[in-house]
C-alpha cells in the first residue's frame, strides 16, 4: 500500500492559515472538551497547538469562551448522548452570545447519520470535521470565519499523515505519542474502522525525533498510542514492525518510562515480550483486550484468536516478566451472547486474574455487522450478567492492591490531584494509581513510595 504522506507545503498552508486567523481576530479564548480514548487526547493537543498559534488563550468555562470545540467520541451510544447534552447546554449559551463559535470534530462528527442530526437539529454548530480532517481546521475555521456560513468537512477518506502541527500538552511529565492512525480489523461491533480509516504508520524517523525531543524536555512518561500498535509497519516501504521500532526507541538515553497501547492478541506475541523482557525503558505492563471468553463469540467478533491461544500468550509473556502488570477490556452482551458464553468470559477473567478491566454492555453502532444480528437478551438480563464480571474482578483487584500494602515501591509522580489529604498523584511502573502524601516539588520526578493503604481501583502512600 502506497503511504500517504501529506506533503510539507499543503502542512505549511495550514500554518499560514493560523496566521491569517491570528491576524483576523487578535486572540480570544477557547474551551476544548475532549471524549473517548487517549488518540483523542493525542488529537486534542494538536488542536490546542493549532489554536494558540490562531492567538487563542484557553478557559475551563465555556460562558467565557469565544469558540467551544467539542472532541467527540463513538464508541459507544452513551458517548454520542453526552455530546448531544453538551450541545443542549451551549444552545443556552449561543442564545446570549450568537458570536460564539461552536465545532464539533472527532469520531463522531465523521459519520454521516451524525452529520445530518447536527445540520437539522443543531444550528449553532458552525463547523463540523471529522478525524480525517483534523490536519485541515486552520483552514477550515477560517472558511467559517470568512465565508459566515457553516462548513462540513466529513468526506470519508482512507485517511493520511500530516506531519508538523504545533501541539500544546496537558503535562510536563506524561506526553502521548500516536504512533500509527486508523484500523484495519473490522471487529464486528466497532466503529473504529469507519470513522478512523485504514491503518497507517508514522515514520521511525518522525517517531523517534519526537520521543528524543520530549525526554529532552524533561518529559518522564512517554505513552505510544495506536488502535493496534502491534500492526504498526505494515505499510512501511522499510520494514520495520513494532517490536524493531521498541527496541530503537529504548535505545533513546534518559531517564523515562515507555507505554504504549492498544495490543491486539492476534498480533502480540514472543518478539514483544522478548524486547520488553530486556528493555531499559518499557514500563512492565500490557493492556490486552480479550473482549470475550467464548470462542463462538470471539468468531462472531472477527477477533482472530481463540480462548486458548490468548491464555497461551498471556502465559508466555508472564514466563518472560514475571512482575508484569496486565489489563483488558471486555464486551458483555455481545448480539447472540448466551448466560453460558458470558459466564466463560468471567471463567477466563478468574483464570488470568488482571490487575484491573475496563467492562462494557455492549452498545450496537449503526452500520456495523454486529448491529444487524439478532440481540434477543434484554438490557436487565446483560446488566445482571455484567454486576457479577464486576464483583469478579473487583474482588480480585482489591486484593492484588491489598497485596502492595506494606511495600516501598518505585514511582512517578505524576501530578497534583486537589485532595487535601492525598494532594500527589503518581504511578507504579505498572501503571497502577498511587494517592500520595508528599510535597508539591516532588511532581516529575521518579521516587520511592511506601503503600499504606488500598483499595479496588488504587494505591495509598507517602513518599
Ligand atoms: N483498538 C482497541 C480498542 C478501542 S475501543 C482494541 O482493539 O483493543 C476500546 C474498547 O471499547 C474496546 O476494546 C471494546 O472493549 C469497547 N467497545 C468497542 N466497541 C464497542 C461497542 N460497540 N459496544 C461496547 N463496547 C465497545
Ligand atoms: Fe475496534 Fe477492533 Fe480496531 Fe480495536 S482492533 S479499534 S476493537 S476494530
Ligand atoms: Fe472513541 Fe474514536 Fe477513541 S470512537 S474510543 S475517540 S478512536
Amino acid at each position: 500500500m502506497k503511504r500517504a504522506v501529506i506533503p510539507p507545503e499543503e502542512t505549511a498552508r495550514q500554518r499560514a492559515y493560523e496566521q491569517k486567523i491570528l491576524a483576523l481576530r487578535q486572540g480570544g479564548l477557547a474551551h476544548v472538551v475532549t471524549y473517548g480514548c487517549q488518540q483523542n487526547e493525542a488529537d486534542s493537543q494538536q488542536l490546542r497547538g493549532m489554536l494558540a498559534a490562531m492567538g487563542f488563550g484557553f478557559t475551563d468555562d465555556p460562558a467565557q469562551a469565544d469558540l467551544v470545540l467539542l472532541n467527540t467520541c463513538a464508541i459507544r451510544d452513551n458517548a454520542e448522548q453526552k455530546v448531544y447534552g453538551a450541545l443542549g447546554r451551549l444552545t443556552h449559551i449561543k442564545e446570549r452570545r450568537p458570536d460564539l463559535l461552536v465545532c464539533l470534530c472527532g469520531c463522531m462528527a465523521q459519520q454521516e447519520r451524525v452529520a445530518e442530526k447536527v445540520r437539522r437539529s443543531y444550528r449553532l454548530v458552525d463547523l463540523v470535521f471529522g478525524p480525517q480532517a483534523l490536519w485541515r481546521f486552520p483552514e477550515l475555521l477560517y472558511e467559517v470565519l470568512t465565508k459566515k456560513g457553516r462548513v462540513f468537512s466529513i468526506e470519508n477518506e482512507r485517511g493520511a499523515i500530516a506531519e508538523g502541527a504545533p501541539v500544546v500538552r496537558d503535562s510536563a511529565v506524561k506526553a502521548w505519542v500516536s504512533i500509527m492512525y486508523g484500523c484495519n480489523n473490522f471487529c464486528s461491533y466497532c466503529i473504529v474502522p469507519y470513522v478512523r480509516g485504514r491503518e497507517r504508520s508514522r515514520s521511525p524517523e518522525d517517531i523517534l525525533a519526537e520521543v528524543e525531543g520530549l525526554v529532552r524536555d524533561g518529559y518522564k512518561e512517554i505513552t505510544l498510542l495506536g488502535q493496534n500498535v502491534n500492526s504498526y509497519g505494515k505499510d512501511l516501504e522499510t520494514p520495520l514492525d513494532f517490536a524493531g521500532l521498541l527496541a530503537q526507541i529504548d535505545q533513546i538515553d534518559g531517564d523515562f518510562w515507555l507505554r504504549f497501547m492498544t495490543n491486539h492478541p492476534k498480533d502480540t506475541g514472543d518478539r514483544l515480550f522478548a524486547v520488553m523482557a530486556k528493555s531499559r525503558h518499557i514500563a512492565p505492563q500490557l493492556h490486552l483486550p480479550v473482549q470475550s471468553g467464548s470462542d463462538r463469540v470471539l468468531r462472531a467478533m472477527n477477533r482472530g484468536y481463540t480462548r486458548a491461544s490468548y491464555l497461551e500468550k498471556v502465559r508466555a509473556l508472564r514466563e518472560k516478566i514475571p512482575q508484569v502488570v496486565l489489563t483488558s477490556d471486555i464486551i458483555i452482551g455481545f448480539p447472540g451472547e448466551t448466560e453460558a458464553e458470558a459466564m466463560e468470559t468471567i471463567s477466563l477473567v478468574e483464570e488470568v486474574g488482571y490487575d484491573a478491566l475496563f467492562t462494557f454492555i455492549y452498545s450496537p453502532r449503526p452500520g456495523t455487522p454486529a448491529a444487524e444480528m439478532p440481540d434477543p437478551v434484554s438490557r436487565e438480563e446483560k446488566q445482571v450478567w455484567f454486576q457479577r464480571l464486576l464483583d469478579a474482578q473487583n474482588r480480585f483487584s482489591a486484593q492484588r492492591h491489598a497485596a502492595y500494602v506494606g511495600r516501598k515501591v518505585p514511582i512517578l509522580v505524576d501530578g497534583l490531584s486537589g485532595d487535601e489529604a492525598w494532594p500527589l498523584s503518581a504511578r507504579t511502573p505498572g501503571g497502577r494509581l498511587v494517592h500520595l502524601q508528599g510535597p508539591a516539588e516532588a511532581v516529575g520526578r521518579f521516587a520511592q513510595a511506601d503503600i499504606v493503604d488500598s483499595n479496588t481501583w488504587a494505591l495509598f502512600g507517602h513518599l
